[in-house]
């Protein structure tokens, strides 16, 4: 079985970030989102991986590499326009060829992986198997209706849903899917869909079979999701001190510091993780921060967000919360009033506040 990780996109719901950084790397609790799709993969036994790639693939080349990290082996696959989920499988058909594979929303991240789905689907060999949640609002989301345990439709963002059963982002398929793929036309938002594509299975009398999905799933498409995914990441993080911290400072509940952290008379609270070679004065950390690589945070306080690499957060006076702050972003000063700061800032942005 092969394994096919989505990775283009247009990723607009994710601006300004995504003006300057694939979406699919976006840390999570200090990893990129897309690495754990791949350790997923991995995990379920899958060693022949195609990534999809759009206009972000050097960038997506450079972080992932041949896969010899993961000891597995990763071919990139160009997509030259997202023109949707299906046409991603229509162009990987070269790579896939006969064999069966998973196919993996590079923005998605799994709870419990996806290594029993996919023991479960070499077992029964349905031609599909894809993967259900409820969810409280099955309008924006891709929405399937069972009938004595069967798929027997699907439908996008349905404005009158007929069941709260979503579709999470894996999905896996036989080869009898390119023949599907190849049938359906765009839809009004001129992509080909991957619902269309399993409808036509269905209604062609191939086998779909549902799986629901009981523990958490995380599309991390939007800001609230990335910083709902870092938070549910960082919850199962164990603490470790490799830095340095001074006797000023408490740390609190599992806190991880890489190499190289420095910390001076400041507050850490756990669970949260601090990157190499990042500067910690006067300040307070609070749970659920993921704070990258060469940071410096100094004289202020955060806390549930996540800073990318070389950011600097100076003398800021109010508490930032829920918060995405992009790569080389500069923020200082800050008056008195309003107590709480939502941003999300794209590369290389600066604020200065008064
Ligand atoms: P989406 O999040 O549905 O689409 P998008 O990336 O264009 O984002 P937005 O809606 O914010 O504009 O895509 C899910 C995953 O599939 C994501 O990792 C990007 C990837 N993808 C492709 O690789 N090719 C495509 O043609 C599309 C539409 C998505």
């Amino acid at each position: 079985m092969k394994g096919l990780i989505l990775s283009g996109g247009k990723g607009t719901r994710l601006r300004p970030l995504t003006f300057t950084q694939a979406k699919q790397l976006v840390p999570v609790a200090n990893k990129p989102v897309l690495f754990y799709g791949i350790e997923a993969l991995k995990e379920a036994g899958i060693k022949e991986i195609g990534i999809i790639v759009g206009d972000t693939k050097e960038d997506i080349r450079a972080a992932v590499g041949n896969g010899d990290r993961w000891g597995i082996q990763i071919t990139y696959i160009e997509q030259d326009q997202p023109l949707g989920l299906a046409h991603a499988v229509m162009v990987a058909e070269d790579f896939l060829g006969k064999e069966s594979f998973v196919m993996y929303l590079g923005d998605n991240i799994l709870k419990d992986g996806i290594k029993s789905l996919v023991k479960d689907f070499k077992k029964k060999k349905p031609n599909s198997q894809i993967l259900l949640t409820k969810v409280p609002n099955p309008q924006m989301f891709g929405v399937a209706e069972l009938k004595e345990g069967r798929v027997i439709r699907l439908v996008e963002k349905p404005k009158h849903p007929k069941s709260d059963l979503a579709l999470v982002g894996v999905y896996m398929f036989d080869h009898h899917v390119f023949e599907a793929v190849k049938a359906i036309k765009p839809s009004w938002r001129n992509e080909l869909e991957i619902t269309d594509a399993i409808q036509y299975l269905v209604e062609k009398g191939y086998e779909v079979q549902p799986h629901l999905v009981t523990d958490w799933w995380k599309d991390t498409g939007k800001i609230e999701d990335i910083l709902d995914a870092n938070r549910l990441i960082l919850q199962s993080i164990e603490g470790k001190n490799l830095g340095q911290v001074d006797k000023e400072s408490k740390i609190n509940g599992q806190v991880m510091l890489e190499k190289e952290v420095k910390v001076e008379r400041s507050i850490i609270r756990g669970p949260s993780i601090i990157g190499r070679g990042t500067e910690i004065k006067d300040s307070y950390i609070g749970p659920f921060s993921s704070i990258q690589k060469n940071c410096r945070i100094i004289n202020s306080e955060i806390e549930c967000s996540i800073v990318m690499q070389d950011s600097e957060i100076c003398d800021v006076g109010t508490r930032i919360d829920e918060s995405l702050i992009g790569r080389e972003v500069s923020i200082s000063k800050c008056p008195p009033k309003p107590s709480v700061y939502r941003f999300m800032v794209g590369d290389k942005s600066k604020i200065e506040i008064k």
